[in-house]
């Protein structure tokens, strides 16, 4: 776990703040890629996971966008109410679940909402590499769009910008399908955005080739796995907890009094990944490739069950 400090906190829009965290004893943080995240442990306890948006060379700091979630649950109202520079926060090192893959001739992006800050950080490697990019930019309103100034400045040759505003555009959703249909078959296609939108881009990209189609999820398309009815074996803590019907591993194990990662516990973030060691799970997450999943070497366990009477786990 890192501890960082809050170094500066600024409004980008009525709903979106930018937060820069820095270790807190002035060291170099760990180095992170492109498109990756770090999940974040608020001083209420709440675990929630941010892009990071500023420039992978940086060592210095890591810039976070937080859009406020009117469901907020006290991690986004925590950001946007209470916290305030000079204020302490831990977190874990970044990982990355929606690398930018840096080979294509061309890269196509599509952002929706707050799912716009992952590609702040590639669209910056991407200068530094000199890769052409296009970011089809989706949000309710003109005032809802962020970073728009900052988008603007990051253009260069080759690149190009698209906004899309429902309110303006008499509510329709921005024509995904025809965009790809339209774009040179050899780039590669990103998506961050609301399930919706993600549906759509499954779609719109199903006859591409699946090692150019990438995508990040705010939240899982798949249900957990609460059937329960099998046992988690902890090898490094050699114990054994049954996981009931209706229970998530993750809950059993929180119930059991076990201290387990999570952050979104929904199958997105990665932050409760484990190595499996025996048994076989029943994946549930949107984390995994389907090879990732084929090997049965890690599974999420706020959200994926087993497909075996007992699993080990790395724990
Ligand atoms: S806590 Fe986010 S994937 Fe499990």
């Amino acid at each position: 776990m890192i501890a960082l400090k809050v170094a500066a906190i600024k409004r980008v829009t009525p709903a979106v703040v930018e937060v820069e965290l820095r270790d807190a004893l002035g060291s170099d943080l760990p180095p992170f890629s492109a498109g990756a995240h770090i999940a974040v442990h608020l001083p209420n306890d709440i675990v929630r996971s941010y892009s990071l948006t500023n420039d992978q060379r940086e060592r210095d700091r890591y810039i976070i966008a937080v859009g406020r979630d009117s469901n907020s649950r006290g991690g986004s109202s925590f950001i946007h109410d209470v916290l305030e520079p000079s204020h302490q926060v831990k977190a874990e090192p970044p990982r990355n679940n929606f690398p930018f893959a840096e080979k294509a001739k061309h890269n196509v992006f599509f952002a929706g909402g707050i799912g716009i800050t992952p590609y702040l950080s590639m669209i910056r490697r991407a200068r530094e590499l000199d890769c052409s990019w296009e970011l089809y930019y989706s949000a309710r309103s003109r005032s809802n769009g962020a970073f728009l100034n900052e988008l603007e400045q990051l253009q260069q040759e080759g690149s190009r910008l698209v906004t899309h505003f429902d309110d303006e555009m008499n509510g329709q959703f921005i024509d995904l399908g025809k965009i790809v249909e339209q774009s040179d078959q050899d780039s590669d296609f990103y998506c961050c955005g609301p399930a919706p939108m993600l549906a759509a881009f499954k779609e719109a990209t199903k006859g591409c080739p699946p090692e150019r189609v990438h995508f990040e999820l705010f939240s899982n398309l798949n249900e957990a796995d609460t059937t329960g009815g099998f046992t988690v074996h902890l090898s490094r803590q050699n114990r054994s907890v049954f996981v009931a019907p209706g229970q998530t591993i993750l809950t059993a194990l929180l119930e059991a009094g076990i201290d387990a990662p999570a952050s979104c516990r929904e199958g997105v973030c990665g932050t409760c990944e484990v190595r499996v060691l025996e048994g076989k799970p029943f994946h549930r997450d949107s984390v995994l490739s389907e090879a990732e999943r084929e090997s049965n070497e890690t599974m999420m366990i706020c959200c994926s069950g087993s497909l075996t009477p007992d699993l080990t786990i790395d724990m």
